[in-house]
C-alpha cells in the first residue's frame, strides 16, 4: 500500500472478524516495525505476545477500571486524564465510574469488556536502561522517553495495515500498571508503553477526523500566523 495513503487512512480498529492472527504474521509485523527510530538507536522496545487465556483476562481486567474512569470523565465534559486539568472536578466525576461499569455489564460491553478475545494482544515495553531521555532530570516522569518506543508501536500498526490487519494502540492499562507488570513479569526498569490489539477488521472507516494543518502549525511563535498552503 502506498505510504501516503496508509498514513492518511490508518484508523483505530477495535472490531475484528474473529479470525486468528498467527505467530508468523506477528513476527513479520515486528520484523518491519523494528526499523523504527529510537534515541541513540538503542531499540529499547520489548514485546510480549500474550496468548495465555488467564493472562489475557487479567489484561482485560487491568484495562477496565481506567476505561470506566475514562467514560465518567468524558461524561462530565472533561478531557479524560488530561495532564493539565481541574483535579477537583475530576474527583467528583470519577464517582460515576462504577455506574459506567454497571451500564457496560448490562449492555454486554464492547471492545474493552472483550479485550481478552481480541485475536492478537501485544504488550509493548520500554527497557529504561536503553531509553535516552533528555528530560530525565526534570524531576517528573520523562515525556521524551516514550518517543523511543511509540514510533515502533505505530510502525507495528502501519505494518499491520499493509497486510490487511487492523488494530489499536491502547494505554488504558497504565491505570493498573502494577497488574500489567505482574502479568508479563517485567523488572522495575521496564516501562509499559502500550497494549496493541490486532486482528482482521470487520469494517474500516473510510476517512479520519483530524484538524487541518492551519489549526496546529504556526510561524515563529505558538500564536504566530497559521501555516497555510
Ligand atoms: C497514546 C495513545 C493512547 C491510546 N489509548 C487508547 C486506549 O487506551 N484505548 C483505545 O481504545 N484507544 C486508544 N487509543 C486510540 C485513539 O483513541 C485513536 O487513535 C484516536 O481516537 C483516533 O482514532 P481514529 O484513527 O480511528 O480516528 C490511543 C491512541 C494513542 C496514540
Amino acid at each position: 500500500m502506498e505510504l501516503r495513503e496508509a498514513l492518511r487512512t490508518t484508523a483505530a480498529i477495535r472490531e475484528f472478524d474473529g479470525a486468528p492472527v498467527d505467530r508468523t504474521t506477528i513476527y513479520d509485523l515486528l520484523d518491519t516495525a523494528r526499523f523504527a527510530p529510537s534515541g541513540g538507536n538503542r531499540q529499547c522496545w520489548r514485546v510480549v505476545v500474550v496468548e495465555d487465556t488467564a493472562k489475557r483476562r487479567a489484561l482485560r481486567d487491568a484495562y477496565l477500571p481506567g476505561w470506566y474512569e475514562y467514560l465518567a470523565l468524558s461524561r462530565a465534559g472533561l478531557v479524560p486524564f488530561a495532564v493539565v486539568t481541574d483535579r477537583d472536578k475530576e474527583r467528583a466525576a470519577l464517582t460515576d465510574a462504577s455506574a459506567m461499569a454497571e451500564r457496560a455489564r448490562e449492555s454486554g460491553g464492547g471492545f474493552a469488556e472483550h479485550l481478552d478475545e481480541v485475536p492478537a494482544l501485544l504488550v509493548v515495553l520500554a527497557d529504561l536502561r536503553g531509553v535516552a531521555a533528555m528530560d530525565r532530570d526534570d524531576g517528573t516522569k520523562t515525556f521524551v522517553g516514550g518517543a523511543s518506543v511509540y514510533p515502533f508501536a505505530w510502525s507495528i500498526l502501519l505494518a499491520a495495515r499493509d497486510v490487511g490487519l487492523g488494530g489499536v494502540l491502547t494505554t488504558m492499562v497504565r491505570r493498573r500498571d502494577a497488574e500489567v507488570r505482574a502479568i508479563v513479569g517485567c523488572e522495575p526498569y521496564f516501562e509499559v508503553a502500550c497494549v496493541i490489539a490486532l486482528g482482521w477488521p470487520s469494517a474500516r472507516p473510510t476517512s479520519l477526523t483530524r484538524g487541518a494543518v492551519e489549526t496546529f502549525a504556526t510561524i515563529d511563535t505558538l500564536d504566530g500566523a497559521p501555516l497555510v498552503h
